[in-house]
């Protein structure tokens, strides 16, 4: 079993409602409770950003920074794992320039090269209560939901897909300028070509370790098993064909779209417009069609599936963020999801307004009272 990785202490300076706030944890399960606006899930959003990208609600640098405050934000977190302690702050600096080139990373003590250099030390996962529409909603979501799984297994993710974007705004900036530069479209569609086939190499890798760990939860469990697969040329060619194959047919594939994208003004095909396509195995139904109750049951098997994928890939258990966990599962399914943590031996953050509901994690849980910008322990 990969040892666990936990953070033992969190320390937060103007950071949405917390003007400072530093807390001790312990490693396993954390309840965080406290009445509606009390600042659950305003910390387990600075958790969140222990990992690249914006954090769970993808929000602007500057919105995260305390009202009131002075423009800047930080937070700091010890992290004890297998090799020793190590120390990660992450922030903004206050003043004109807030926020402006990104967030700055330090690893202990040092800065780091980029966001990405965290995810050495730790792998973070979130179940949000946005996210009880993933199925149902914009396949943009669900691409974001799938990218991040795979950032987790693979943290090279990150980069290929920031550099597919970057072609991709160049492509569309020549698109919507009419240009019919041909050497830059060249120039540009191979660089899609290589950082796209790279993407969809990715996750159709993913896809495939992760169906064949959600094959291991039980026939007849609390959370039933998902058939996972990927819609999307690139995703389904990659499966079949070798990844030099499928470059040169994608590049071809832009290349003669040109004159189609020219009219849309934008690049119209692509991995940019794949997406995560999820049945209920037990029910043989689409997820979209599932009740509430269980998409969400649906999208829980996937997330602890997918954090145990991680710990035998990376070597780290992840951290796992469920927010408002409780609110759509039964009691058996409570006790079932306690359980599951349990045995992967992850650090889990939860949150809800009645403390109540994880009244059965009594003993074996962290309980903390969150209380407008205070945190202490529940009595
Ligand atoms: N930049 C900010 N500065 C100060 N306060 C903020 C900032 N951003 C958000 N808040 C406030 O933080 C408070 C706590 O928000 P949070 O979402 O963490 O609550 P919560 O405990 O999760 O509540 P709920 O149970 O409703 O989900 C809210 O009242 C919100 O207005
Ligand atoms: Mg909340």
């Amino acid at each position: 079993m990969p040892a666990q990785t936990h953070i033992s202490k969190l320390t937060l300076t103007n950071f949405r409602n917390y003007a400072g706030l530093a807390i001790d944890l312990v490693p396993g399960a954390v309840v965080f409770s406290g009445d509606n606006g009390a600042g659950k899930t305003n910390l387990l959003e600075a958790i969140s950003l222990l990992t690249p990208g914006r954090g769970l609600r993808r929000a602007p640098y500057a919105d995260v920074a305390r009202e009131g405050g002075d423009g800047g934000f930080a937070l700091h977190a010890r992290l004890d794992g297998p090799d020793g302690q190590v120390e990660i702050g992450t922030g903004i600096s206050g003043g004109d320039s807030a926020g402006e080139g990104g967030r700055r990373v330090r690893i202990n003590g040092a800065s780091a090269r980029s966001a990405e250099e965290m995810l050495e030390w730790l792998r973070v996962v979130w179940l949000t209560p946005a996210m009880d529409a993933l199925f149902t909603g914009p396949a943009a979501d669900r691409r974001r939901f799938l990218d991040r799984l795979v950032l987790a297994i693979d943290p090279g993710h990150g980069q290929r897909a920031i550099d597919y974007e970057k072609a991709m705004r160049g492509r569309n900036r020549l698109l919507v300028e009419g240009s019919r530069d041909d050497r830059w479209f060249d120039a540009i569609e191979t660089q899609m070509a290589e950082t796209g086939v790279a993407i969809a190499a990715a996750r159709a890798e993913m896809v495939r370790l992760l169906a064949a760990m959600i094959d291991r939860l039980p026939d007849t469990g609390p959370f039933p098993q998902a058939d996972i697969g990927l819609s999307g040329d690139l995703e389904a060619e990659i499966a079949i064909a070798p990844a030099v194959d499928v470059e040169e047919r994608f590049r071809r594939t832009l290349a003669e779209g040109r004159d189609r994208d020219r009219a849309a003004g934008r690049t119209l095909e692509g991995p940019h417009r794949s997406d995560l396509v999820v049945r209920h195995r037990p029910k043989a139904m689409p997820a979209e069609l599932c009740s509430t109750g269980e998409q969400k049951a649906l999208l829980v098997g996937i997330v602890l599936s997918h954090a145990r994928l991680t710990g035998e890939m990376s070597g780290m258990t992840p951290i796992l963020l469920l927010d408002e966990i409780a609110a759509h599962l039964d009691g058996g399914r409570r006790a079932a999801l306690f359980s599951i943590l349990e045995d992967l031996n992850c650090q889990a953050f939860m949150t809800g307004t009645d403390a109540a509901l994880f009244s059965s994690l009594k003993g074996r849980a962290q309980f903390l009272t969150v209380d407008h910008g205070t945190v202490g322990p529940t009595i």
